[in-house]
């Protein structure tokens, strides 16, 4: 979690820094900082740090705040936005951090696992802590380590090396004009403009300046990249300089801006009419070839956590249904447990919105420590899941901001429709359901259908819980439909199978709570619509998601008949009324709390 982001070069510092930032809000907004090196405008280096740390969000900040608060500008700053892991949300835990003669600033991402004992050892030399955070320990061992180094970036791979975790920093000396840029497992990529007037930039994704500039270069991890008016990398361990080349990245993410809308949330479940067709425009070869790869693997995982694990589950589903193939879905968090049925024939595909998510990248590579072959279905260009997979799709979905996850989770169930059809040896079949379930979509996103869901989420806004049964292709739907609602307005919401609810549920039912039955026009019909029944004798208001009416439902949310493809229709009418509920009950529909969009601790 939390966002890193540097700069070196003619223009303010500060403010692109800030900029930069903004697009790396979703990796945590708890509190933000920024340190620019004071005296840096000129040819001679800086003696001293401006300092901005607040606790909120970045995403309001303008330039002309921050400049009242750092002052002349700046050719050198590095940037932090924060969601906290040690210590709490509070202007001092805030980074960057600072050794005791605040000659070094540092910004962290990542978790430093034996931070305890090192700071145990700085203490006993006299440090003097001024936060609770991990994070701190960094500068304070470079002070040590810079007694006796020849010079900063040496003090630098000597700290780094005493670090265990997965992490990754940006240092700064307040003496010098240069920055030091580790990686240690958590994404850094590198920026360039180079020429007359070179310029670098530092962030933990290449959105966060891919508007300034194309050209990255990548630090791979136990590397250490030394900027100031070109660019060196090293190895942490030897010491010894890498070569690397300058990468054109041609990928935009598309817009990023709320446009006529009010929140992220809406605009991105609303893009859903254009995503899914952009979603199945993948190259045939590439789709028949990973089918192939999975009707001949012996054994296949798919993998994510959260959202995309219930993506993963739907494909299992999918899988059965459509290609009569089994398939193992396991969140990554759990991976490792099976990695005792891993061979070089096995095949992992990894499924992630971000392709930073630190359990997925673990269970990557244990994957890959066992010779299995790695595919992953991916929404961001040039993530570290990119890099690491022997192949990857683009579910093309463009830049998803909000934490809620709507039209990526679509996308990424289109891809994997088609896959299943590709690999039951029906592409075609496969393709032209998915484009008529595109259309579908498209014509149920209409405002008579959003004021309409409005209505009901007037209905549940007083409640205190919600559940959600589906069966078959439905009911990892149910489970996702759940994380939607939890996320977006804190309401306890649970999602069951609907053959499962008379073994504990059905207790919890009460007069008047609300349960929403997924009941697809498939073979689990009759079953599900018995279970809504059971639950509505006992006094539930079930709310039904379903292409017909039924008198079972109190309040009916009608989707197109969608065929296989109905995981896809049945997730929109919860995201639109997860989003409604949000507003309704003054939530941040964008950023809701304790949560960030890029998990990347384990
Ligand atoms: C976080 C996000 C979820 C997402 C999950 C996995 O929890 O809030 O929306 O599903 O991480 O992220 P990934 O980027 O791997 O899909």
């Amino acid at each position: 979690m939390c966002g890193i982001s540097a700069y070196i070069g003619k223009k303010d510092a500060a403010g692109v820094v800030l900029e930069c930032l903004k697009k790396l809000e979703y990796r945590g907004y708890d509190s933000w900082g920024i340190v620019a090196l004071r005296g840096s405008t000129g040819s001679s280096p800086g003696s001293s740090f401006s300092v901005i740390k607040r606790i909120g969000k970045i995403g309001g900040v303008n330039s002309s705040y921050l400049k009242e608060a750092i002052g002349e500008d700046s050719r050198i700053a590095i940037g932090h936005t924060r969601w906290a892991t040690h210590g709490g949300v509070t202007e001092q835990n805030a980074h960057p951090h600072f050794d005791c003669k605040k000659q070094f600033a540092v910004a962290h991402n990542g978790i430093i696992e034996n931070y305890q004992e090192l700071k145990e050892g700085l203490l006993a030399k006299g440090h003097i802590f001024s936060s609770q955070t991990d994070t701190e320990i960094i500068p304070h061992l470079i002070e040590e380590a810079a007694t006796t180094a020849k010079d900063f970036p040496e003090a630098v791979r000597e700290a780094s090396k005493l670090l265990k975790g997965k992490s990754a920093f940006v240092a700064v000396s307040a003496s010098l004009s240069q920055i030091a840029v580790v990686r240690k497992g958590s994404p850094l990529i590198i920026g360039v403009n180079e020429g007359d007037n070179s310029e670098f930039y530092v962030a933990s994704d290449i959105n966060a300046f891919l508007e300034y500039t194309n050209k990255v270069m990548y630090l791979d991890d136990n590397e250490l990249a030394v900027i100031d008016g070109g660019v060196k990398f090293f190895s942490i361990s030897t010491g010894n300089e890498v070569a690397k080349r300058v990468v054109q990245i041609d990928w935009h993410p598309g817009t990023a801006h709320k446009g006529s809308y009010n929140h992220f949330l809406i605009k991105e479940i609303m893009e859903q009419k254009d995503t899914l067709a952009k979603a199945i425009n993948q190259d045939d070869v590439k789709i028949l070839t990973v089918a192939e790869l999975i009707k001949s693997a012996f054994g296949t995982f798919f993998v994510g956590c959260g959202t995309a694990g219930k993506v993963c589950m739907a494909g299992e589903y999918l899988f059965s249904k459509i290609a009569r193939k089994h398939v193992n879905s396991v969140v990554a968090s759990e991976f490792s447990n099976y990695q005792h049925y891993l061979t070089n024939k096995t095949l992992m595909v990894a499924i992630s919105q971000s392709g930073e998510t630190a359990d997925v990248l673990e269970a990557i590579d244990t994957a890959k420590s066992k010779g299995v072959k790695v595919i992953s279905l991916l929404n961001v260009f040039g993530s570290t899941m990119m890099r690491v997979s022997d192949d990857f799709f683009m579910v093309n979905a463009g830049a998803e901001r909000a934490v809620v996850s709507t039209k990526a989770t679509t996308a990424q169930l289109a891809v994997l429709t088609l896959l299943a059809y590709a690999t039951a040896g029906k592409l075609q079949e496969g393709k032209l359901l998915l484009i008529n379930a595109s259309a579908a979509v498209n014509d149920m996103l209409n405002p008579r259908y959003d004021e309409h869901i409005r209505k009901l989420a007037g209905l549940l806004a007083v409640r205190k819980e919600t559940f959600i049964i589906g069966r078959g292709l439905n009911y990892p739907i149910a489970l996702e439909a759940a994380i939607k609602l939890q996320e977006t307005c804190y309401m306890h919401a649970q999602g069951f199978a609907g053959g499962e609810l008379k073994h504990g549920p059905l207790a919890l039912i009460e007069e008047g709570t609300p349960c929403i039955a997924i009941v697809a026009n498939d073979e689990t019909k009759s079953d599900i619509i018995s279970n809504a029944m059971e639950v509505k004798s006992r006094g539930g208001f079930i709310i039904g998601i379903s292409p017909q009416n039924n008198e079972v439902f109190d309040y009916w949310l009608r989707v197109p008949d969608a065929g296989n493809a109905s995981p896809i229709v049945n997730i929109i009418p919860v995201q639109i009324l997860a989003y409604h509920l949000a507003v309704l009950k003054g939530c941040d529909p964008d950023y809701p709390r304790n949560l960030a969009k890029s998990v990347t601790v384990k």
